[in-house]
C-alpha cells in the first residue's frame, strides 16, 4: 500500500486518498457569481478521476469581493442551490467536497471602488484601493460567516478560508498592504476574527481549512517566522488543517521546481501539530508519494496538472502500482 492512497479523516467525511484538487478560478460564472454547467462538469470529472477531495475555486463572500464578474460567489440562494447540486455530484463519486471562501480586496479588477486594509495598490499599474472603514470590516466578517453558513447548508465537507495569495485576509497579514493605525493594524486581528466567525457557523461535520502564504517574495514582505505567533492561535480558533502555499501579495514570484513549497508545509506541521496540505509542482506521482510517506505533508493538492488531466489521481495510482477502480465502464479503459 502507498501512503498517497491511505484515507484521510480531517476533511469532514473521510477522503479515500491523500489527493485533492487545488482551488483554481475558472472565470465561468454567470448571472452574479452562480455556478454553471461548466462547474458541474469541471468538479465532477475530477471526482470521477479519483481525487479524494475537490476544492472549488476562490468563491467570494460579497459581489465586490470578486476578481472579475466571472468569479463564483456565495452570498445568495441561487448560488447556494447550485453548490448543493455540485456537492451531491462530487459525493456520488465518493470524494469529499470543499468550498474555498474569499474576498479579493485590492486584487479585484471590477469597475468602481475596490477595498483593502490600506490605500496601497497591488502594483504601480493597478487601481488604488479605498481603505476599509471599521464598520465595513465588521460587515465583511459577517459576510464570511454568512457564506460559511450557506456552504454548510449546501452540504460541503470542508470550508477553506483563503488566507493566501495576496487576497483580502492575506492583505491584512502583510506589512506591504496593511499600514492601518487602528486595531486592525495588528496583522493577525482580522484573520482571527474571520476564523472565529466562520467556525461559529460550521457544524462539527464540516472541517475548517486555512490556506496561508507561509512567506512573501516581495521586498518588505514577511517570512515564515512572522507567522510563528499566528498559526497556533488560528488552531485555537478552530482551524483543523493548513493548506500551505506562498507569495501572491505583489508581482514577485518564486522559483518553481518539484516540491518547491514542501518545506513550508513541513514547517507549519511541526509548528502547529495539525495536518497540512502542500501544493505546488507535486504532480510527479513518486514525489507526491514521497511527500506524504516521509511526513512533509498529509495531503497533496494538485493544480495545473488536474486542468489537463482530470484523471490525474487514477493515473498516479497506475504509476505507483495501486489498484484503483474507476466509475462504471470507465474502468474498462486501458
Ligand atoms: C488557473 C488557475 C487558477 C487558480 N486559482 C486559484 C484560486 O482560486 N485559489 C487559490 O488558492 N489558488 C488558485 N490557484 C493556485 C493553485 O491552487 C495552486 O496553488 C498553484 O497552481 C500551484 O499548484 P500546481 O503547481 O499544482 O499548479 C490557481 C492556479 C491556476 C493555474
Amino acid at each position: 500500500m502507498t501512503a498517497l492512497f491511505e484515507p484521510f479523516t480531517q476533511a469532514g467525511r473521510p477522503m479515500p486518498n491523500r489527493i485533492g484538487m487545488s482551488p483554481m478560478c475558472q472565470y465561468r460564472a454567470e448571472g452574479d457569481g452562480v455556478p454553471t454547467a461548466w462547474h458541474d462538469t469541471h468538479y465532477r470529472s475530477r471526482a470521477v478521476g479519483g481525487a479524494g477531495l475537490i476544492l472549488t475555486e476562490m468563491t467570494d463572500v460579497t459581489p465586490e469581493g470578486r476578481i472579475t464578474n466571472g468569479c463564483l460567489g456565495l452570498w445568495n440562494d441561487a448560488q447556494e442551490t447550485a453548490f448543493a447540486r455540485i456537492a451531491d455530484s462530487v459525493h456520488a463519486e465518493g470524494s469529499a467536497f470543499g468550498i474555498q471562501i474569499a474576498h479579493a480586496g485590492r486584487k479585484s479588477m471590477l469597475d468602481g471602488d475596490i477595498l483593502a486594509p490600506s490605500a496601497i495598490p497591488f502594483a504601480p499599474d493597478r487601481k488604488v484601493p479605498r481603505a476599509l472603514t471599521i464598520d465595513e470590516i465588521g460587515r465583511l466578517i459577517e459576510a464570511f460567516a454568512a457564506s460559511a453558513r450557506r456552504a454548510a447548508r449546501a452540504g460541503v465537507d470542508v470550508v477553506e478560508l483563503h488566507g493566501a495569495h495576496g487576497y483580502l485576509v492575506h492583505q491584512f497579514l502583510s506589512p506591504i498592504s496593511n499600514q492601518r493605525d487602528d486595531g486592525y493594524g495588528d496583522p493577525f486581528h482580522f484573520a482571527l476574527e474571520v476564523v472565529e466567525a466562520v467556525k461559529s457557523e460550521l457544524p462539527s461535520s464540516v472541517a475548517l481549512w486555512f490556506r496561508v502564504s507561509a512567506r512573501e517574495y516581495q521586498p518588505g514582505g514577511y517570512d515564515e517566522t512572522a507567522l510563528d505567533a499566528l498559526l497556533p492561535r488560528l488552531v485555537d480558533a478552530g482551524v483543523e488543517v493548513f493548506d500551505v502555499s506562498t507569495g501572491g501579495n505583489g508581482p514577485a514570484r518564486p522559483e518553481v521546481y518539484p516540491g518547491y513549497q514542501l518545506k513550508y508545509a513541513r514547517w507549519v506541521r511541526e509548528l502547529t501539530g495539525v495536518p497540512v496540505a502542500s501544493v505546488g509542482a507535486l504532480h510527479h506521482p513518486a514525489l507526491a508519494e514521497f511527500a506524504v510517506r516521509e511526513g512533509w505533508c498529509d495531503v497533496v493538492l494538485i493544480g495545473k496538472a488536474m486542468l489537463r488531466t482530470p484523471y490525474w489521481a487514477h493515473e498516479a495510482a497506475r504509476a505507483l502500482g495501486v489498484e484503483h477502480v474507476m466509475a462504471g465502464e470507465y474502468d474498462k479503459g486501458v
